[in-house]
């Protein structure tokens, strides 16, 4: 079997869909799946951009053969090596013998720490700048360090095409809808975008303002992401662009309160729901609530990076911060989560650091405290709801 898309009159999306893996690198819940592209270019000379994850090489190799025809390849561009990508590499030189591998010093380094050097007389290393004619197109090697690994390079086509590695990629697998403009992007896409963005590429916001910088003034008219759909439409890719700008500056994108909290027996939980009650009594429109427990950190982390207000609660836990809450905060904070504004729930019975560990945790994130921390002894009395209320107009005045 085959299944591909012609993007154009000599460009092919030849890559798969994944709806088996459950977790992404292991870690990242994927509901609705993952596309891994790969992209073919049949220009005077045929050259493939980056291959797909180990699982799919099957159904890759069909539709690259399908694709190709009774061509032979002439490169294979290797934009990043993380195995999601790579992992055909090896097979691909081997059908297509006078095929040169196209990379930069990392990339190489990477390919033989995963695959060995069986191909190494077939490199063609690139500088950042380099470019390669293939025919009607030149393509321009432009290095994107730590967008997501430190290999990773984009390549420009003198016609605007952008191949951008894992930058402008989302996760969900492709439901037909192979180019943005075919899907409403607010409604069926920015969640995920931004779920994949913050948790893999989040901690590099300044790689990615670098990139962004590298990009301006260059015509793109195509960005070919490694997952998810194409962007194709001018008003598309500056949407995304901006949302890149907002994202890897570390500022949020709309007013609204994020409240992460652990509760126990309940106690904690019913403060939250208080405050996110007295919240909407002050005019705040978004308000999510996550129980750290039940939901996996990458949503909530997703939404912390999102909205202009973070509350989290601290409850103590054999005297130290509850497991849950210190992981997620962690996992937080190593998503470079900064510049917002913060306000806390402690909550504690007979004593412990909770709160101590807490700050401790979010020390470098450059926070600034709203209201004072309200500090529960096991449950909700009239002091302590009396206390929320004036906590949930600090956080509403906050936004003024
Ligand atoms: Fe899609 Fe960094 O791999």
């Amino acid at each position: 079997m085959f299944f591909y898309q012609q993007l154009e009159n000599d460009l092919y999306r030849i890559g798969v869909n994944d709806r088996r893996t459950a977790r992404f690198e292991n870690m990242f819940p994927m509901p609705d799946g993952v596309s891994y592209n790969s992209y073919l270019i049949k220009d005077e000379k045929k050259v493939l951009f980056d291959t797909v994850d180990a699982s799919f090489i099957n159904d890759f190799y069909s539709n690259l053969n399908h694709a190709l025809g009774e061509d032979k390849l002439d490169y294979l561009v290797i934009t990043h090596m993380e195995p999601d990508h790579s992992s055909a590499i090896n097979m691909v030189l081997k059908d297509h013998p006078d095929c040169k591998l196209v990379g930069n010093k990392k990339t190489f380094q990477f390919l033989e720490q995963f695959f060995g050097d069986e191909f190494k007389d077939r490199y063609l290393e690139v500088k950042n700048g380099e470019t390669l004619e293939i025919g009607k197109r030149t393509l321009e090697f432009i290095f994107a360090p730590m967008v997501h690994w430190p290999e990773v390079m984009f390549v420009l086509s003198s016609e605007g095409e952008l191949f951008s590695a894992d930058a402008f990629g989302t996760f969900g697998a492709i439901e037909g809808h192979y180019s943005s403009d075919l899907i409403d992007m607010d409604r069926a896409f920015i969640d995920e975008a931004r779920r994949y963005y913050i948790n893999i590429v989040g901690k590099q916001g300044r790689s990615v303002i670098a990139i962004l910088k590298k990009l301006e003034g260059k015509e793109v008219k195509m960005i070919l992401p490694l997952h998810g759909p194409i962007h194709r439409q001018k008003d598309k890719i500056e949407y995304f662009i901006e949302k890149y700008k907002t994202w890897g500056s570390f500022e949020s994108e709309e007013d609204g309160v994020l409240i992460a909290y652990s509760s126990m027996y309940g106690n904690t939980e019913e403060a939250a729901d208080m405050l996110a009650y007295e919240l909407s009594e002050n005019g705040v429109k978004n308000i999510h609530i996550y129980d750290v427990s039940e939901y996996d950190n990458s949503y909530i982390i997703s939404d912390a990076h999102k909205f202009s207000n973070f509350v989290y609660t601290a409850i103590n836990y054999n005297t130290d911060l509850y497991p849950r809450m210190d992981a997620f905060l962690r996992e937080l904070v190593g998503t470079g989560f900064q510049n917002r504004k913060v306000s806390v729930i402690t909550n504690m019975s007979w004593g412990g650091r909770a709160e101590k560990i807490a700050e401790e945790i979010l020390e470098g994130s450059k926070l600034e405290k709203i209201g004072e921390t309200i500090s529960l002894k096991s449950s909700l009395d009239e002091e302590k709801a009396a206390e929320i209320k004036e906590l949930a107009k600090a956080i509403a005045d906050s936004m003024k």
